[in-house]
């Protein structure tokens, strides 16, 4: 009998990727449901990929904050995979409301919805933001959980976290680690978690380091670095770098992140559990954006504005030992192979004009980014 998975937020770029996979791999009945939001999509209906779904999938264009859609549209399956989110972490800081509103009453709606249709399994599309600053180890090897850094004293005492003048150093963060999310955007995905925990539907959370690779939005300046990145190099415009470029994060190829979701449908191996899913590796932001330039074909072309945004974290990189013991063969390919797989897509794109001064003018106006 053919499995039936519900997606919200299918038309995204991680989402599309596990409907696309799902499509190929076996007889699958898929529901997407997505609003097309206009910061993400540009005209969904001509993409390639509406183009190959549109006669497979069952596509409804609707909000998960519409209960009444939702729950309709949500009969007769088994599995929700929910994507479907307000995604930005420094626009989080101003649009506080909606963020609240989509991330945290459609989370909640589509708990209800599920328990109302008796879904088996939801599988979570959580973040590495729900850590904040994540896991440290000071002198004597303890752990330690920083405060967000004081966007007012930023300036005057560095970028780098410290405590009490001692030496602290960033380790990976394991599932384990505390959770102290920097920002609204952060605080609405561990909500998302605990919804999620406190419902009794079996479930399974990932939380996604920074995801990239072919399919992601070229038009969303408010996430994605590197795509926001690429856009502006592109369009010869200059990166503008926050701090001081050395801020790391965990790059994931969206490849190794769609073999973990289509387990996390096809297979209960992951069921009730939380997972990190990155490299493992921390890259710093200057050497990616040099990454992405070389690989381009361009000359390097940023500044160091040695500026802060607020809800931005300095150091995260995922402790990815809970993944690997179950899940033998994720193996991730590196940063330059997926750099370079990104780009030769990139290329084959109609590209966008950069949103990103639009962005940054929200931050500046807000107050924000100092
Ligand atoms: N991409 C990453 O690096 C990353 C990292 C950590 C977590 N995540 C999480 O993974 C999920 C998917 O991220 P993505 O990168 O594919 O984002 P995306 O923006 O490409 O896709 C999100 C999709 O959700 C849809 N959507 C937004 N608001 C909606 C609403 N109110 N109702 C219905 N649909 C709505 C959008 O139209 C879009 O198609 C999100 O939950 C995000 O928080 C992503």
């Amino acid at each position: 009998m053919s499995k039936s998975v519900f997606i919200t937020g299918g038309a995204g770029f991680i989402g599309s990727e596990l409907v696309k996979c799902l499509l190929e791999k076996e007889d699958f009945k898929i529901t997407i449901y997505d609003n097309l939001s206009s910061q993400v999509h540009l005209d969904f209906y001509k993409t390639p990929f509406y183009h190959n779904i549109k006669n497979k999938v069952n596509f409804v264009c609707g909000d998960i904050r519409d209960f009444e859609l939702l729950s309709k549209s949500l009969k007769g399956h088994k599995i929700v995979f929910h994507f479907a989110s307000e995604t930005g972490t420094g626009q989080s800081m101003y649009q506080t409301d909606k963020y609240l509103d989509v991330n945290v009453q459609g989370t909640y709606n589509i708990i209800k919805a599920s328990k109302k249709n008796d879904i088996e399994k939801i599988i979570l599309s959580s973040s590495r933001s729900v850590y904040g600053e994540g896991k440290y180890l000071d002198e004597n090897d303890l752990e330690f959980y920083p405060k967000p850094r004081d966007f007012n004293l930023i300036s005057r005492y560095g970028f780098e976290i410290k405590y009490q003048n001692k030496k602290i150093r960033p380790v990976a963060t394991d599932e384990n680690s505390l959770c102290k999310p920097t920002s609204i955007y952060g605080l609405t995905k561990l909500i998302q978690e605990d919804l999620i925990l406190d419902s009794n539907i079996p479930y399974i959370i990932l939380r996604y380091q920074n995801v990239y690779g072919p399919g992601q939005s070229l038009l969303n300046p408010y996430t994605g670095i590197m795509s926001v990145f690429s856009n502006m190099i592109y369009n010869n415009k200059k990166i503008l770098i926050f701090e001081d470029g050395s801020q790391t994060r965990d790059f994931v190829f969206i490849d190794d992140v769609t073999k973990i979701n289509f387990n996390s449908v096809v297979s209960n191996d992951l069921l009730n559990e939380i997972f990190n899913i990155g490299t493992g590796k921390k890259t710093n932001v200057l050497s990616l954006c040099k990454t992405i330039s070389s690989a381009m074909g361009k000359k390097n072309n940023f500044e160091i504005t040695m500026k802060h945004r607020l809800g931005d974290i300095r150091h995260n990189f995922a402790d990815v030992k809970k993944i690997k013991k179950i899940i033998k063969n994720f193996n991730t390919i590196n940063l330059n192979q997926g750099v370079e797989k990104f780009i030769k897509w990139f290329e084959t794109q109609d590209v966008p004009s950069s949103l990103f001064q639009k962005s940054m003018n929200e931050l500046i106006e807000k107050k924000l980014y100092k």
